[in-house]
């Protein structure tokens, strides 16, 4: 379904990643990889791991802490808290009210959304949605995950993730700017491609899944690699078509950053040149749920983002989600 909100823009930006680095060159010394071609392939060269008492709300919380600083803002302006992660804390309650506990945002009413890579482009317009109806005024739109705590580190996809947290304040806009359109999509067809098969109602975690590691995530890589080439192209092109822009009116694209190439191939496929295809996986690999706003916090305090530019979105994570959005940056 095409949704257009022209009234919600972004007025603060936060992130947080934990201290501890894993190189390339140390999971040489832990597992059957190779440094080289983890860079080359991925464009990863470090992720940051969490402390083993570090949930993703302690991560969230401090990107959603800076976010509601850069936007000068009082945690008793913040109305609404949306965390979409893939990683709670724990099953229940929600990591959103984990997340509203530590910020003390008790004005706040509090929920997680789960799309995977695809889960802060997600939240981030449910919370237009929300601007849009003027229910609420400022939204803390946080995306954050912990993939360290379901990686197996004795496998050698280990070398895909990193733990990070990245937020948004999303408040209303002028006529002329913030979010233009969204689309995104699901398809539920592409669910085995990455999951985490126990741990949930389906396989409650006990000793056999635990002696099998059906607690950590498995992924098909070449179904991801083939699925992210052709849907995020097609979710780019719709959303451009809906805004009645071309991609030569993009000035960046800040993307969900699951491998780089498969952000060249795409920027490819629809003739974006790869120098407005902003990347910081060599950093912090793939974050899951982090990646846009860590990414765009980092442009944002860098000042890259200018009034008037033209910001493309585009993600796509397991289930499958996908999808794109297009922001006029003020
Ligand atoms: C992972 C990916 C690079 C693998 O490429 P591929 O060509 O499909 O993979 P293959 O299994 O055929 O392996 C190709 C080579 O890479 C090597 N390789 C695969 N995984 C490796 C790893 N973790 N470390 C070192 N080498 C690895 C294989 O051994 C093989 O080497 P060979 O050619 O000498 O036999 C590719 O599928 C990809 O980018 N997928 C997207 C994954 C992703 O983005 N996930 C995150 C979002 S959920």
């Amino acid at each position: 379904m095409q949704q257009i909100v022209r009234r919600a823009k972004i007025i603060g930006t936060g992130s947080y990643v934990p201290d501890q680095v894993y190189t390339n060159e140390y999971l040489e010394t832990t597992i059957n990889t190779n440094a080289k071609w983890i860079y080359n392939s991925l464009g990863i060269k470090e992720r940051r791991i969490a402390d083993k008492d570090q949930a993703t709300s302690d991560l969230a919380w401090q990107a959603g802490l800076r976010a509601i600083e850069n936007a000068n803002l009082h945690i008793n302006d913040i109305d609404l808290i949306i965390v979409a992660t893939s990683t709670p804390d724990r099953l229940a309650p929600s990591t959103a009210c984990f997340v509203q506990d530590k910020l003390k945002a008790y004005n706040a009413v509090a929920f997680d959304i789960a799309a995977v890579c695809s889960g802060f482009l997600y939240a981030m317009s449910v919370a237009s949605q929300y601007i849009a109806s003027d229910v609420y005024q400022n939204i803390l739109v946080i995306g954050a995950d912990t993939f360290s705590k379901i990686t197996d580190w004795n496998r050698r996809d280990a070398v895909f993730f990193g733990d990070g947290a990245g937020a948004a304040i999303v408040s209303q806009a002028n006529p002329n700017e913030g979010f233009l359109a969204y689309r995104l999509y699901s398809d539920g067809r592409g669910k085995e491609n990455f999951t985490v098969p126990a741990g949930g109602s389906a396989m409650p975690c006990d000793s056999t899944t635990l002696e099998n590691g059906l607690h950590y995530f498995k992924m098909n890589g070449k179904e991801v690699f083939n699925t992210a080439i052709k849907v995020l192209p097609k979710a780019i092109n719709q959303v451009l078509a809906d805004t009645g822009l071309t991609v030569n009116d993009v000035d960046f694209m800040i993307p969900h950053q699951p491998s780089v190439n498969i952000l060249k191939k795409t920027a490819e496929i629809i003739g974006l040149p790869f120098e407005k295809v902003m990347t910081n996986m060599d950093k912090y690999a793939n974050t899951s749920g982090g990646t846009i706003p860590i990414l765009m916090d980092e442009l944002n305090k860098k000042s890259i983002l200018k009034p008037g530019h033209i910001i493309l979105f585009a993600a796509v994570g397991s289930g499958w989600t996908y999808g794109a959005a297009i922001i006029k940056w003020s």
